[in-house]
């Protein structure tokens, strides 16, 4: 798996949807993944899913996906590389402590099931793409690792890591010693993922932790354009990124009010009266007061 020494856009749920992904790579991001889809709603459907959305001209993408069961995991696998063959991989979700998905068994829950884990990543394999594990990690660094370490044994070609345990949600700081441990201790490449502002700081992490990539989440979500070298955030800027991102959404039919909404909320940040711009763009309540507000219009 061609994964070593990329900059990864992180795997977000509702957010990261293909016109954002590929705003992210024309501005420099070298691989996304395709959020959180449910294998179980993806075989009740035949493989059809409103969340399955990737796209041939994508470099580098791979599907996640979530369910409980080895069996959900293989067949929605299969119905996925068989629909998609332009995808580098299949990633299982380990990571996501959201209680509807942790309830089922499915998400962190498989944390402390590393067996389960493993015979879903043997059933995956299946469908003949390389597959990967999207994990936090466990109270202590011994169970991070034996949890990778079956993971490895099972056929895993990478390792996505957040640093974080599953009851910490998003506070406290990424724990990249914990992330340290395990790249230093197995062989397959281990990406690291918490806290990452910049490039800069990425590669850095990445090397002394023994990484062999990182991953960039809520940092891109203010800053699409964070793969490239910085830029600052000028409203001009982020102007120019969102009506990229509007211009995407209408080349693919998928433009919704409430998506334009949120991510505009989130790209307009961090020039001075951005605070204010925000609060206007919160009370939009429809297409037109909102592209007005962004000076999109
Ligand atoms: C809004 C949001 C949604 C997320 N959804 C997912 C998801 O669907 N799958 C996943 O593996 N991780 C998900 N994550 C976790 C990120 O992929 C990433 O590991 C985490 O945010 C830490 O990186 P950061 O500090 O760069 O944001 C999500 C994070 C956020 C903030």
């Amino acid at each position: 798996m061609d994964i070593a020494g990329r900059a990864l856009l992180a795997p977000m749920s509702t957010f990261t949807n293909l016109p954002f992904r590929l705003l992210c790579q024309r501005h420099g991001c070298q691989g996304t993944t395709v959020p959180l889809v449910s294998a179980k709603a993806l075989i009740m459907h035949n493989g059809e899913s409103n969340e399955l959305d990737p796209d041939p001209s994508e470099r580098f993408v791979g599907v996640q996906i979530f369910g409980a069961s080895a069996g959900d995991i293989g067949k929605a696998a299969r119905l996925i590389a068989k629909k998609y063959d332009f995808l580098s991989y299949i990633d299982i979700n380990c990571a996501c402590p959201v209680k509807k998905v942790v309830r089922n068994g499915a998400g962190s829950a498989l944390l402390r099931k590393p067996e389960v884990a493993a015979e879903m990543i043997k059933t995956a394999m299946e469908c003949g793409l390389p597959v990967t594990v999207k994990l936090r990690k466990s109270a202590s660094d011994a169970r991070t690792l034996g949890f990778c370490l079956a993971c490895e044994a099972a056929g895993a070609s990478a390792l996505f890591i957040h640093g974080r345990l599953p009851s910490q949600g998003y506070s406290g700081e990424a724990d990249w010693k914990a992330i340290s441990h395990v790249a230093q201790n197995v062989s397959v490449p281990v990406i690291g993922s918490g806290d990452i502002r910049s490039t800069g700081q990425g590669k850095l992490l990445t090397a002394e932790s023994g990484c062999k990539g990182f991953m960039i989440g809520r940092a891109a979500m203010t800053d699409p354009g964070i793969f490239s070298p910085p830029q600052g955030a000028s409203p001009e800027r982020k102007r120019s990124l969102f009506m990229e991102y509007l211009s995407l959404c209408e080349e693919f039919g998928m433009k919704r009010f409430l998506d334009l909404k949120s991510k505009a909320i989130q790209i307009f940040s961090g020039f001075r009266g951005s605070a204010a711009m925000r609060k206007r763009l919160c009370g939009c309540a429809g297409e037109d007061e909102l592209l007005k507000t962004t000076g999109a219009d």
